[in-house]
């Protein structure tokens, strides 16, 4: 099929590979000119495991192009997905003004019936406004279908994710566009669950919550855990053998992160109060979160008692394993709190030393893991990268002026810990 897709951030960029991998003729538009040259010369804008090969393999088989204009992504298909940002305004609601944009310049474009499918998370209702856009600012009564149709990808994982997705949500106002829909998808062999365009969106904000709910949960019991000398991954392990529950999810940390859960988090509750349901569960989970930073940089504090003038190595930026993204990266706040107490930092991340030096300044960049501790008063582990459990303990402890570490992400196992001869303080264990 045809298809086009505008926006080449996390999501558009990932879509877009996926679909030309799977035979799908893709034109992928982005406003910004300098990352649309970058992708033209093979370059690749974001670190996402997979996109390496998938996109000079299908740009080389001419599946995959990339262009700034609109015009051609909409002339050239018969499917434009919209995956431009949402970003959140000061208030905690969503900034639509780039999926009206787009809605303006799709429907200039068009000549022929074309579906438009909604891909950013947005407010439910959006998909209505979105069709009005396009009536109002269309030349030619052209036909045209509005689909939403979110996605449900993890940085880090996004490729994995879309080739195999556990399902695909299509919400629609006709039954017209079903068909070319169930056709994009259909190499994908996943299940595809139809509904109305507001329920479909609401799918997204719903399960993101859901998901950020359950991170909270499990961080609330970390709290109960070290209290009473439980190990919350032995509760977690107990909980998620119910197939109700589910064991995904349940690590318990210094927080979640990211550019998808505070803001959907905050944008939903938003929601909910315009419609006027005060949603205080998910304000808790935002509490729970914030709390649970303050306890983790409060444990450290107890430990260390001054903080100021201390030499602190932190492993990992990034607000998760797999990616180099930054935006509201927990490890990035620890960074900011414990400079804030006046410690001096030495940092490492496997991929997001990059991003992170445009946000976080006065730290000492360090190249090699194991090179982090060097005259260091306690280490920290910020991320979870599978790569820090390879670390050489015995080389950071002997680094170390005293054997502390604190982390905050459960990567090790405390006996062993202990063993080595470590003081090591994780979360709820
Ligand atoms: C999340 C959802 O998982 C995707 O399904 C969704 O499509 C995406 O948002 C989006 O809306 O675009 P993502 O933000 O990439 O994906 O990352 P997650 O893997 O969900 O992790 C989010 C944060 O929670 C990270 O900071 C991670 O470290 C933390 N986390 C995750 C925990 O602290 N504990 C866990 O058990 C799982």
């Amino acid at each position: 099929m045809k298809l086009s897709i505008i926006g080449t951030g996390y999501v558009g960029l990932v879509t877009g590979a996926c679909f030309a991998e799977v035979g799908h003729q893709v034109i992928c538009v982005d406003s910004d000119a300098q990352k649309v040259a970058l992708l033209q010369q093979g370059g690749i804008p974001i670190y996402e495991p997979g996109l390496e090969d998938l996109i000079p393999r299908n740009v080389q088989a001419g599946r995959l192009r990339f262009t700034t204009r609109t015009a051609d992504g909409v002339e050239g298909s018969d499917v434009i997905f919209i995956a431009v940002p949402t970003p959140p305004l000061p208030d905690g609601s969503v900034d639509l003004s780039f999926i009206e944009k787009v809605a303006r310049e799709i429907a200039s474009a068009m000549t022929t019936y074309k579906i438009v499918v909604d891909k950013s998370t947005v407010p439910v209702k959006t998909g209505e406004k979105v069709a009005e856009t396009i009536k109002r600012y269309g030349r030619n009564q052209v036909e045209f279908d509005v689909v939403s149709n979110p996605e449900f990808l993890r940085e880090g994982f996004a490729v994995e994710d879309l080739m195999k997705p556990d399902r695909v949500v299509i919400g629609v106002r006709s039954p017209r566009p079903v068909a070319a829909m169930r056709e994009v998808y259909a190499p994908f062999e996943a299940p595809m669950i139809v509904t109305d365009i507001n329920s479909a969106e609401l799918i997204k904000h719903a399960s993101n919550s859901f998901l950020a709910m359950k991170i909270s949960y499990i961080n609330a019991l970390s709290v109960i855990c070290e209290a009473t000398g439980a190990n919350v991954q032995e509760v977690a392990n107990g909980m998620g053998m119910d197939a109700r529950i589910g064991r995904r999810f349940l690590e318990a940390s210094l927080g979640f992160g990211g550019s998808c859960f505070p803001k959907d988090l905050s944008a939903f509750i938003k929601i909910a109060e315009e419609i006027g349901y005060d949603f205080r569960l998910l304000k808790e989970v935002q509490r729970i979160n914030e709390e649970q930073m303050s306890r983790f940089v409060k444990k450290i504090k107890d430990t260390l008692w001054v903080l100021k003038d201390k030499r602190i190595g932190v492993l990992g930026l990034a607000f998760k394993q797999n990616t180099d993204d930054v935006r509201m990266s927990p490890a990035i706040e620890l960074c900011r709190r414990l400079q804030a107490e006046g410690a001096l930092l030495r940092v490492h991340d496997p991929q997001a030393m990059e991003k992170a030096r445009a946000v976080l300044r006065d730290v000492t960049y360090v190249a090699d893991m194991n090179e982090v501790a060097e005259g260091c008063d306690a280490l920290v582990i910020a991320t979870e990268w599978e790569a820090f459990k390879k670390l050489d303990l015995l080389r950071a402890r002997n680094a170390l002026s005293h054997p502390i570490l604190f982390d905050g992400r459960n990567l090790f196992d405390v006996a062993e810990m202990e063993r080595l001869g470590f003081i090591y303080k994780s979360i709820g264990r």
